[in-house]
Order: C-alpha cells, then sequence, then structure tokens
C-alpha cells in the first residue's frame, strides 16, 4: 500500500517526540494502520537549531506553507503553537483536503469556530486530542463515548507547569522562580509562560472542554481567569498549616436549570484528603459528571515532550485509518447554543 505522507510543522519539545515515535515505532503503526506512515518534511523556524532528535536535512525547511499544500502530504501535523501563522498553515491544508492534527489549544479556544467550521466543509478530519491534558485520553471520550450521556460538570486540574510549580513550593519549599524554571527545563512550559501562570492556557482548555461537554461554542474569552502569579510561599504554607494544598483549577458547569453554562479557572485552596490534592508534579486530572454514567476521573501526565506525543500519535493512527477507510471521525457538534457566563455554578 503506498504510505501515508506527514506534513510536520513544528520540532520542538512534541514535534521531535513525534518524529522518534514514527520512526521507533514505524513497523508497529504501519500494522496498525495498513499503509506505512512516512515524514513529507518538517517545518522549523531555524533550520541550524540543535534538537532532540536526529532529522534527515533534507526533511527540514522554513517554507512551512510550501510544505503543507504540497500534493504528496495527506496529513498535517501542527505543534508550533500559537494563533499565527498555525490558523492560516491549517486552514490551507483543509482547503486542499489533508488531515489536520494539532496540539494547539490556544488556537482552537480562540477561534475554533474557524477552524471545525473548515474541517466540516473541506470534509477533513481535525483530531485535537493533545491540547488537552497531554497523554490523557480525555477528548476522544468526552466527544464520543459520553456522546449518549448527558454531562452536568467538567472539572480539574488541567495545566502541569503550574501543578508542578504549586507542588514543588507545596512538598519542597522551592520559590516560585525556581519552581517556574524547573518546569520550563523538562518541557512543561508553553513557549511565554505567562501563558501557564497567568491561567490562559488553563482557560483555552477549559473552554474546549466546556464546547465538547455542553455541545455549544465557548471560547478562551468567556472563561473568568485568575492564574497563580499572586500566590506567595506564605499562602502555600498557611494552606499547608490548615491541611489544604493550593491547585489551580478549571470548572465548566452547566446552571441548575441547564440553561446556561459557567466556565472559571482560579486557584482554590482543597483539602489533603480530596483526589485531587494527591495530583503531584506535571500531572492532570479531570472529573467528568454525567446523568447516566455518574462521577468518571482522569488522570495521567498532563504535560511533556513524549507524553503529548503519545496523544499526538494516537491522533495519527485515527486520521490515517480514516483516509483508508474513506470516512472521517466526528465533527465537534455546537447546536445547543448556550449563554456562557464567566463565573457560573458549580
Ligand atoms: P516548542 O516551542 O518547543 O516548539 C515549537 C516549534 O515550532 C519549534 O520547533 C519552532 O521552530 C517551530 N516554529 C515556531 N514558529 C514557527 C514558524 N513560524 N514556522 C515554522 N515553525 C515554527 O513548543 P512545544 O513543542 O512545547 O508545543 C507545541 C504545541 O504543543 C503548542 O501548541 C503547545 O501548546 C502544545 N502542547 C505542548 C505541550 C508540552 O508539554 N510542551 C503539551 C500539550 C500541548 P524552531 O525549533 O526552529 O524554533
Ligand atoms: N504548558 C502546558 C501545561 C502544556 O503546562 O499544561 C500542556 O498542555
Amino acid at each position: 500500500r503506498r504510505p501515508l505522507r506527514i506534513a510536520l510543522l513544528g520540532c520542538g519539545t512534541v514535534g521531535s517526540q513525534v518524529v522518534r515515535l514514527l520512526r521507533e515505532q514505524a513497523r508497529d503503526l504501519e500494522a496498525r494502520v495498513g499503509a506505512p506512515l512516512e515524514l513529507a518534511g518538517v517545518a522549523v523556524r531555524r533550520i541550524d537549531r540543535r534538537r532532540d532528535v536526529e532529522i534527515d536535512p533534507a526533511l527540514l525547511t522554513t517554507d512551512a506553507m510550501g510544505l503543507v499544500t504540497r500534493d504528496d502530504v495527506d496529513i498535517v501535523v501542527e505543534v508550533i503553537g500559537g494563533i499565527e501563522p498555525a490558523r492560516t498553515l491549517i486552514l490551507a491544508a483543509m482547503e486542499r483536503g489533508k488531515s489536520i492534527v494539532t496540539a494547539n489549544k490556544a488556537l482552537l479556544a480562540e477561534d475554533g469556530a474557524t477552524i471545525h467550521g473548515a474541517a466540516r466543509r473541506h470534509g477533513v478530519d481535525l483530531y485535537f486530542e493533545a491540547s488537552v491534558g497531554g497523554a490523557i485520553p480525555l477528548l476522544r471520550p468526552l466527544r464520543e463515548s459520553l456522546a449518549g450521556d448527558h454531562v452536568h460538570r467538567v472539572l480539574g486540574i488541567v495545566n502541569g507547569t503550574t501543578n508542578y510549580i504549586l507542588d514543588k513550593m507545596d512538598s519542597t519549599g522551592a520559590s516560585f522562580t525556581d519552581a517556574l524554571e524547573e518546569a520550563q527545563a523538562l518541557g512543561y512550559a508553553e513557549a511565554d509562560p505567562t501563558a501557564d501562570v497567568e491561567g490562559f492556557d488553563a482557560a483555552a482548555k477549559a473552554a474546549i472542554l466546556a464546547g465538547i461537554a455542553f455541545h455549544t461554542r465557548v471560547t478562551a474569552a468567556d472563561v473568568h481567569r485568575e492564574g497563580i502569579t499572586e500566590i506567595t510561599a506564605a499562602d502555600v504554607a498557611s494552606a499547608a498549616a490548615m491541611g489544604y494544598v493550593i491547585k489551580l483549577l478549571a470548572i465548566c458547569a452547566r446552571s441548575e436549570d441547564g440553561r446556561s453554562v459557567g466556565v472559571r479557572v482560579h486557584p482554590a485552596m482543597i483539602p489533603r484528603s480530596h483526589p485531587l490534592a494527591g495530583v503531584r508534579e506535571a500531572y492532570n486530572a479531570v472529573f467528568v459528571e454525567a446523568e447516566s454514567a455518574g462521577r468518571l476521573m482522569f488522570y495521567g501526565a498532563g504535560a511533556g515532550g513524549p507524553q503529548t506525543a503519545s496523544a499526538v500519535l494516537g491522533d495519527i493512527v485515527a486520521v490515517a485509518r480514516n483516509r483508508l477507510a474513506g470516512t472521517r471521525g466526528p465533527d465537534e457538534s455546537t447546536y445547543a447554543d448556550l449563554p456562557v457566563h464567566p463565573i457560573g455554578e458549580t
């Protein structure tokens, strides 16, 4: 069978691990998909940068648009991040019938309507499991396994960097700055870590989760957002003395009457006996409360190159299988059109 060809946009923390897994697991992936997966090219900003993985120089390019529009490309994997040029590249790729895999929560939360609308219009796959919860299978269960249920609430820890910082401040007495530097060195933080510590990243993820859970359109601007920059060592110590830990929570809830949705991100004091208090380092945990399923908990590594690449690879396999079968995955179903208010009931 002819290989399915992948254009990789970005080869940083996540992208380099995608290259590694595609290479190391080539035979297994071919068996699972039913055709070989082949890298057609890798678009980066700086060709000469030292990378975590060896790449054939012939594959590297700074012409991302040229790469995504090539006829021999079937699947575009976007792990650049940010709004532009990611949005323009994804839209151009969709227009040419490519399947899309992206980890870009910032873009989906800011302009999901355009991206999802284009996927529908052009009849192409758009998979984005890695955009929320790193390695945790969360969005597909929410989109597919729970599609027959009625979700009331989604709540949890969705940012690895801030959880790492708060955990280190609590468990080792590390300073905010030292803990942030460690999280950056471990590849957990966004290119601009303000997105993590000011809660923008968690707010984007909350918007994506709420949109899927409640079948309505939610953008990052709809989310009440408060980060962790005001939290001092003294706050962490006094919470500890009272038997609490401080966590940055994302809370997405339907109102009592079910006619609106509230979405918010802010630090909260959690009793040490609560399961969320035991979420350490860059791990994430998300509770979903649904009418018939009851309470579900999703837990795992929320950030990091290899962990996130696992979710990206899962999406690559899914879109590759769909392409070979001549089918496509589910659309985002946003029929409900519920008003979103930033605070909301819980
Ligand atoms: P990095 O900053 O490590 O990598 C970004 C990559 O994009 C780099 O290779 C960079 O090139 C390339 N790039 C930047 N601008 C351009 C451009 N204009 N044209 C072509 N290439 C460009 O980011 P991450 O790998 O950490 O994150 C990537 C995405 O994954 C983001 O959307 C992020 O939010 C998401 N994500 C990240 C997770 C993590 O734990 N790191 C977890 C879940 C999602 P160069 O190398 O030359 O600088
Ligand atoms: N910067 C993000 C985090 C990466 O720390 O959670 C994973 O989305």
